[in-house]
């Protein structure tokens, strides 16, 4: 494509994430008995090459005498090189292999490492200007090319200079000397890349501060790969979400802002105007007022399992889709579980605390095996079904109770009442959702039906067992152990005090509502919801969204696919193909889903839309939300 324009990318810290000569530095000193000692002194000179206390030929010959590199060194310093390209130059490949003619790598590096990295980017050989080394005949460096401008102070702009480009030229660069080429009058903009390093003094000399390649595209209406600019998707996320999360979708191109706490209402209703994808946790409240202002939102990711914080009834009116994260803790649950019955079932909280007292009291009296046992699950539900499995594995028989129909996995047989389970099982384990008829499911009847000696334990919803009753069923040897994790009222932070009647009972193993809480729960949450919204913003599926009809799509290929979110009333579908009809555009897959609020229809089609068409579906009455994916 002939274009009047030319950009000049710099290589370290911009083209890639990282300076080669650190690299370089790990690879050539690996085994030197100097290397640490080496690699600072390598950074002091760098830092007097910048603050001009030496020239920076001086810098470039002292830095290559400490480093001490020989060809041999090279493939592993390419390698690790080309793994390590910054996240928006792959993302926007095609760029550089349409526009080859006009894009000029320019560095202080050298072209024997660069040019392996830059061609496979489809970038010319002989756009790259940049020194090289000079070899003996063992192969190591003896110094560079000093003919080369690139090797002498004020470099960049010498080079650029003889270049005499006959266009536009904008500059891309981290450093200060990318700058210089806009100050010496050579370059019409320099736009400051801050993708991987921020340098202050940089920053406040650019045109333009570009935290993407993506960003840079767009602002020179050049995006090539992504046809809808995600480096405009403003992401929030709030509670100090998994680094994780914010990493996935930093690296998918959207423009991510962090905060390490809630919003409250106010500060949320001012924040939420420019975004589009919001995550938050347990705490931060998406009210109605909220959603009154977020007239971007997509779509909004509970870090979380409960999604109770957040007005679904709104969100989805205003046609947002809410994503949860249902089963990502359930695998730590059922852990604590399993632990907890055998614990229990051994007395050992009270043994421990003995022990700590200095009492030993060896004995078998009341300790028993959990193997033959039979386990009582209430609620089959991610958390149930899981430990059905693993409690099988330790040779514990289950039975299960569920009020809606399911699967036995195992060989877990199924009771058809829950007072049935309650009567026969050694172990009760509660995993009900929290629903309100849940309220005191387990009260002094339930307790009444169990077998003297049960172990109970209850991880699920705090409301769902009276506490009174439970005290009672301890203190008269009806129940010979519990473990309680949650309850009816928790303390809202780690200062308040804990009050609750079953303080101090025997064989009672109390924890803060942590079943769910493990390092590895919070990572895959954090992998999990990114994912959820990300197919939802990619190609509009909605699997597992908490508020909005479930449609799970192929990614399109060839096609261009609409996306329409309305008010569930008759005749919407036909009014859509009639007006697609009506402009000869053919449909090649339609998909339609409504839930009693919502109907979201999916429709793809095979030719270039025009924009009249796109307005006629916008302006199809009771029409909430539309948008074009590609
Ligand atoms: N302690 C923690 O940190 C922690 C962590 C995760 C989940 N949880 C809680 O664990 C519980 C179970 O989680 P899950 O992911 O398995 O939920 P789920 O929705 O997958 O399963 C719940 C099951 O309970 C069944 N059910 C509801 N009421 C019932 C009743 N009265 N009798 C019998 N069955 C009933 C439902 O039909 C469903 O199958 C939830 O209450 C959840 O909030 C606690």
């Amino acid at each position: 494509m002939k274009l009047n324009k030319y950009f000049v990318i710099d290589f370290d810290s911009t083209f890639t994430k990282v300076e080669a000569f650190d690299v370089l530095a790990d690879i050539s000193l690996q085994d030197h008995p100097e290397r640490e000692e080496r690699k600072k002194k390598i950074i002091q000179i760098t830092n007097q090459g910048m603050d001009g206390s030496i020239s920076f030929r001086e810098s470039l010959e002292k830095r290559l005498n400490l480093l001490a590199p020989s060809q041999h060194h090279l493939p592993a310093l390419i390698a690790k090189l080309k793994g390590s390209v910054s996240e928006s130059f792959k993302r926007n490949k095609e760029f550089f292999q349409q526009y080859s003619d006009n894009i000029y790598i320019i560095s202080n590096g050298f072209k024997e490492f660069i040019e392996p990295i830059v061609t496979e980017f489809g970038i010319k050989s002989e756009n790259i200007l940049a020194n090289e080394f000079r070899f003996d005949a063992d192969g190591k460096v003896i110094g560079f090319d000093t003919e080369n401008p690139l090797s002498a102070n004020g470099g960049k702009v010498t080079q650029l200079k003889k270049l005499n480009l006959p266009g536009d030229v904008y500059v891309i660069g981290d450093g200060y000397t990318d700058y210089e080429i806009k100050h010496a009058g050579l370059a019409n903009k320099f736009f400051a890349f801050t993708e991987n390093v921020e340098r202050e003094n940089v920053k406040n000399k650019a045109d333009h501060i570009t935290p993407s390649l993506d960003e840079f595209l767009y602002l020179n209406k050049l995006n090539t790969a992504i046809s809808y600019p995600k480096n405009r998707i403003n992401v929030l996320l709030l509670e100090n979400v998994h680094p994780v999360a914010v990493e996935l979708l930093r690296t998918e191109g959207f423009n991510v802002e962090t905060y390490h706490a809630a919003m409250t209402e106010e500060e949320l209703i001012q924040k939420i105007k420019n975004v589009s994808v919001l995550g938050i946790r347990s705490k931060t409240q998406v009210t109605a007022k909220v959603l009154e202002h977020a007239n971007r939102l997509m779509v909004i990711g509970a870090f979380c399992i409960g999604t109770n914080q957040i007005d679904l009834k709104e969100a989805t009116k205003k046609g947002i889709a809410v994503f949860n994260a249902p089963f990502s803790n359930t695998r730590s649950v059922v852990e604590l579980a399993v632990a907890e019955m055998i614990m229990l079932m051994r007395n050992i909280v009270d043994k421990s605390a003995k022990m700590h007292k200095g009492v030993w009291d060896k004995s078998a009296k009341g300790s028993f095996e959990v193997r033959g046992k039979k386990l009582g699950l209430i609620g089959y539900g991610n958390i149930g079904t899981q430990l059905s499995v693993i409690a099988e594995s330790l040779g514990m028989k289950v039975l299960y109770y569920d009020t809606e129909e399911k699967l036995s996995l195992g060989n877990a047989i199924k009771c058809k009442t829950m007072n049935e389970v309650l009567e026969q099982a050694d172990v009760i384990s509660m995993h009900v959702d929290g629903r309100k008829a849940n309220t005191n499911l387990i009260g002094p009847k339930e307790f009444g039906l169990m077998k003297k000696g049960v172990i109970f334990i209850n991880l699920s919803r705090g409301h769902v067992v009276d506490i009174q009753s439970l005290r009672e069923n301890i203190l008269s040897g009806k129940v010979a152990g519990c473990a309680i994790d949650v309850f009816p009222y928790e303390p809202v932070s780690n200062d308040e005090e804990f009050i609750n009647d079953l303080r101090g009972l025997p064989n009672t193993i109390l924890t803060p509502h942590i079943g769910g809480s493990t390092l590895e729960a919070q990572e895959n949450i954090g992998k999990f919801v990114p994912g959820k919204m990300m197919d939802y913003i990619n190609t509009g599926s909605t699997s597992n969204s908490v508020n909005f009809p479930n449609l799970t799509l192929p990614i399109l290929q060839d096609a261009h696919r609409l996306i329409h979110i309305h008010n569930n009333v008759p005749g919407i579908l036909a009014k859509i193909n009639q007006l697609l009809a009506d402009h000869d555009i053919n449909i090649v897959g339609q998909y339609l889903k409504t839930n009693e609020s919502v109907g979201y229809v999916i429709t793809d089609i095979n030719k270039q839309y025009d924009k009249e068409v796109i307005a006629k579906l916008r302006a199809v009455e009771n029409t909430i939300k539309f948008r074009v994916l590609y």
